[in-house]
């Protein structure tokens, strides 16, 4: 269902901008200050920035189309700087069956990675696979959005990313909630007209399993793993009412 990772280019439009959460996962990362594992690495917005600190990065990514889309970028950027490239080993695994045989300082689920794991068996299994991939004083970072759902399928225009498809391009998106699956259906249309005047739509739904705060905190601790902080922004602030995202840090 989530089909929108088969359009790596629609994704990049709308999320590759994003840069609130980089510093948070960079201070992760030169604190621990070794080797770093992220899980779902999409097209690989995450993984650039923390290769670019000079660390190595292994990259996990099982949607063919997403991790193309990080090949590709990886080779463009080898042209500009072939060490960052070489700092990078992108693979196709899954979070919930991952068994490599090193250990990082920092594993990472950046930017709702974790809200594809619908089931508790495959939340347990992930984030058991995440902390044996820890080494002794290793960290485990990852942050999902707080589900404060606007109205079902009422549709909203998003003018900003429509922008940035072009003048003639209009990206509409609506979402249908599912509380007692805790599911969100995210759907997508992009229209744009051709230099031709004919009318193109791009289609793309995204399927989200949203959590609570304190069963994502539960479920760390069942997994393993031990002082689980929760912070309620990027910048290691408190939980508030307002907060848009709960990040949080535990240990191996
Ligand atoms: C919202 S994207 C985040 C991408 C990237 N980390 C970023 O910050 O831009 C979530 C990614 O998780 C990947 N994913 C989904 N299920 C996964 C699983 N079981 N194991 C590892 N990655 C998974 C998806 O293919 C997708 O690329």
């Amino acid at each position: 269902m989530n089909d929108l990772y088969g359009d790596p280019w629609l994704y990049d439009l709308q999320h590759d901008g994003y840069r609130d959460d980089l510093h948070f996962y960079r201070r992760l990362a030169e604190d621990q200050a070794g080797a770093v594992l992220e899980l779902g690495a999409g097209t690989g917005r995450v993984t650039l920035a923390l290769a670019a600190l000079g660390l190595p990065v292994v990259a996990v990514e099982p949607h063919p189309a997403m991790r193309a889309r990080a090949a590709q970028r990886l080779h463009a950027a080898a042209e500009h700087d072939p060490g960052l490239a070489a700092r990078i080993r992108l693979i196709d695994a899954d979070a919930r069956t991952l068994a490599l045989e090193e250990r990082f300082a920092l594993v990472l689920a950046p930017f709702n990675t974790l809200m594809h794991l619908e089931r508790l068996d495959d939340q347990d299994a992930a984030l058991t696979r995440a902390r044996e991939h820890l080494d002794d004083g290793g960290a485990f970072a990852c942050d999902v959005y707080v589900p404060r759902l606007g109205n079902d399928a009422v549709v909203r225009a998003e003018p900003a990313w429509s922008g940035l498809a072009g003048e003639q391009a209009d990206l509409l998106v609506w979402q249908h909630h599912d509380p007692v699956q805790q599911v969100v259906l995210s759907h997508q249309r992009l229209d744009e007209v051709g230099a031709d005047g004919l009318l193109r739509r791009r289609r793309a739904t995204l399927r989200q399993r949203y959590f609570q705060r304190f069963e994502l905190e539960r479920a760390l601790r069942a997994a393993g793993f031990v002082d689980v902080r929760c912070y309620g922004d990027f910048d290691r602030g408190p939980v508030r009412e307002a907060s848009s995202v709960w990040a949080f840090v535990a240990r191996g």
